[in-house]
């Protein structure tokens, strides 16, 4: 290869129509590019793909990469609610329709997962990612790659998978997108890079740098990253594509003073390929001319990328026939949609059971909300290529499913979810009198999450309290289904509903899966992923928090109400919370509800005392003592009591999706090996530490019986 035909191979450019000028064509010809993003019309791939084998001199076939992040034509549930699953296998199996469904506009490369740990919900890519929790995390990482990847990426109907952004993205200051991240490295390895670890072992073929900066140096030019635990710590043989122009970015970020040396600090650090920039094409062969790059870093770096196109099959088989893949749409797609739809919902609250709905006793019900009816919104961010003409709305379900049963009344109320006017409010109020029951659907566009879609205020936008309090007047049952890409602060109107389905942007299927929820067809299993805060200032506010010296308890907070003017300083606890917000979630992490009564008995641990490499096994009865079938996700957590860094006060470590009968008992075992339990530590080794752990079984990260275990060291 001619130096060149290296660099071009590091080189990604941006084919979306507007783009597919005669210069990409020539450039893709003259082997002056190895990857296409963005175009989705499989005959325009198919000529590219044409270019590159036939015209250029090496006839090197392109990575064609676009974001596939939650289905493609079939759009699953953002990836916050697909985490909402805490489901493995529903993920994958939506992982692998994405995959099949991409493959066939002849993409062969998705920027995806997404999983960046975020504990900030005024970051609007919190959306798109798996959540708070680093083992959660971590099990859907790796399914994700296996969903995109298969067992083999030169099988028809898989493609290559990005893990990104690598890494810290989630931390931005403030939750502001792009925004500054300081990660101590302790909290950077123990929370921030395990899912990159698991996708790294699930063999995942590429990695995106961040757009953020980290502890002062971007994650485009940060060597400690790429170079030191990417490559020598997990021995990553896969490539790493910058973000979209990071690399110039790095300038002005203030890191570099031109282009020249941007490229010459992402180069270093290791980002292998350039996306939708010019600067190593511009200006690499100079770097290398000057002696300042190495010719044997730019080989391994193209090596990287070149044995990705190998794993693919791609100098095999680089063309697409659609024909030869399993139609966009199938049945089979549109399950996987509902199913994971339907496990994502999170019922947050259900009053003297209000739910489910029962349509033998209900004549009437006013379906009311701006997204009820909003066949593109339920869709969330990122679906360049979703199809809201497949979407199902929850009116339309609603419907399908009482029939003539029940009458059904809609008004919208709001032509928006945050628009301020009132006008239809009296219309809907009207029809909610009339009803047996109202059932509002709340919460935010998908525009008002995603990138670049970060709030500060994370309450329900516009009047939307407004309409709630209204409609709570007229004494009907208030249901509320709410529909966002981000948790939200529901305190205001909490105390105003009776019910509250929390149902992300479900997808494609959104609707039939919240219609079967709302009238008990299926019981709610989805579990928070996340955090929900009281109020916004209590952010960053996460469940796996650390003790502090001064942890607070029901006993000592005292909130600003109850301050004896007096002598304030004498009457609060002196513990860590808030005068205002005292130190407990709305929501905590793990908490979901189920039309079930499930009950929790006899937690044991196999042994006591267990050696350094051993195994115990913490297992406790499940009961339903309700009277319908449903599935529970049993959770277990652990705290180390002491470390040689703080531990935080638990640790999620396991967790199983079990479905019962009404009156069944069943015993739930978790194996804990003494790795499943390392840390990295005042030394920054990952290690095990002996002493004392307390272990919990329950279904949230707030409930469940305890049990004790101790881990002695073998000398
Ligand atoms: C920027 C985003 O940060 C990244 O997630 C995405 O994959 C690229 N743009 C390509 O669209």
């Amino acid at each position: 290869m001619t130096l060149a035909e290296k660099i071009g191979q590091m080189n990604q450019v941006n084919a979306s129509d507007d783009d597919m000028t005669d210069q990409v064509r020539q450039a893709i010809g003259a082997g002056r590019v190895g990857s296409v993003l963005n175009q989705v019309d499989v005959d325009s791939v198919n000529e590219l793909q044409r270019i590159a084998v036939e015209e250029s001199r090496l006839g090197i076939p392109l990575l064609v990469g676009r974001d596939v992040i939650h289905g493609f034509r079939t759009v699953m549930p953002i990836p916050l609610g697909q985490a909402a699953t805490w489901n493995p296998d529903i993920v994958r199996e939506g992982a692998q329709v994405a995959a099949r469904e991409a493959a066939t506009a002849g993409i062969n490369w998705a920027f995806a997962p997404m999983i960046d740990i975020s504990r900030d919900p005024r970051w609007g890519r919190i959306a798109e990612s798996p959540g708070e929790d680093p083992h959660l995390a971590s099990v859907l990482a790796a399914a994700l790659v296996e969903g995109y990847q298969g067992e083999d990426l030169a099988e028809r109907g898989t493609i290559a998978a990005c893990a990104k952004h690598f890494a810290g993205y989630g931390a931005s200051e403030s939750g502001r997108d792009y925004s500054t991240t300081n990660i101590p490295e302790n909290e950077l390895r123990n929370v921030y890079l395990r899912p990159f670890k698991a996708a790294v072992d699930a063999g995942v073929v590429s990695l995106m740098a961040s757009f953020s900066d980290l502890d002062g140096v971007p994650a485009t030019a940060n060597q400690f990253l790429m170079r030191k635990v990417l490559r020598e710590e997990w021995g990553f043989r896969g490539f790493v594509v910058s973000d979209w122009d990071s690399v110039r970015q790095l300038g002005i970020h203030g890191l570099t003073e031109n282009d020249r040396e941007s490229v010459f600090q992402a180069v270093t650090a290791g980002v292998d390929m350039e996306m939708a920039g010019e600067s190593y094409v511009n200006n690499l062969e100079e770097l290398i001319d000057d002696g300042r790059i190495d010719t044997a870093m730019i080989d391994t770096m193209v090596s990287n990328i070149l044995r990705a196109k190998i794993r693919l099959g791609l100098f095999e088989n680089p063309y697409t026939d659609p024909a030869a893949l399993p139609a966009i749409a199938n049945d089979e797609a549109l399950e996987t949609a509902r199913k994971a739809a339907l496990q994502s919902v999170v019922l947050l609250k259900n009053e003297h059971r209000a739910l489910p709905l029962s349509a033998n006793k209900l004549e009437s019900v006013a379906v009311i909300g701006p997204l009820a009816d909003a066949p593109y919104e339920q869709l969330g961010t990122w679906i360049f290529d979703g199809d809201s003409e497949l979407s199902v709305t929850p009116l339309q379900s609603i419907r399908d499913l009482v029939g003539d049963d029940i009458d059904i009344r809609y008004v919208r109320a709001m032509p928006n979810s945050r628009s301020r006017t009132t006008e239809s409010f009296a219309e809907a109020v009207e029809i909610a009198t009339d009803s047996d029951a109202a059932i509002l659907f709340l919460g935010e566009e998908s525009i008002l999450s995603g990138e670049a879609h970060s709030r500060a205020d994370i309450n329900l936008p516009g009047a939307q309290a407004e309409l709630v309090r209204r409609i709570r007047k007229t004494g009907k049952p208030v249901i509320a289904v709410i529909m966002a890409g981000r948790p939200l602060t529901l305190t205001n109107i909490l105390d105003e509903v009776d019910a509250i389905l929390f149902a992300w942007h479900p997808g494609t299927m959104g609707g039939p899966a919240i219609a079967d929820l709302l009238f008990g067809v299926e019981s709610p299993s989805g579990k928070l992923p996340v955090t929900f805060p009281r109020m916004v200032g209590q952010i960053p506010i996460y469940y796996s928090q650390k003790n502090t010296g001064k942890p607070p308890s029901p006993d000592t907070v005292v909130l600003i109400d109850d301050i004896d003017a007096r002598a304030p300083q004498l009457s609060t606890g002196m513990t860590a919370y808030h005068l205002d917000a005292g130190y407990t979630p709305l929501f905590a992490f793990g908490h979901g509800l189920s039309y079930a009564e499930f009950d929790y008995e006899n937690i044991r641990s196999s042994a006591q005392e267990i050696g350094m490499g051993d195994t115990v096994t913490i297992g406790a009865e499940l009961i339903n003592n309700g009277v319908v079938a449903a599935d529970e996700v049993v959770q277990l957590y652990v705290r180390d009591l002491v470390g040689s860094v703080t531990r935080p006060v638990r640790e999620l470590k396991g967790f199983k999706r079990v479905r019962l009968e009404p009156g069944e008992r069943v015993t739930v075992d978790f194996e804990l090996h003494t790795d499943d339990l390392a840390f990295f530590g005042r030394n920054m080794q990952l290690a095990t530490e002996a002493g004392d752990f307390h272990a919990w079984i329950g279904g949230s990260s707030e409930t469940g019986l305890r049990t004790e275990f101790r881990i002695i060291d073998g000398d």
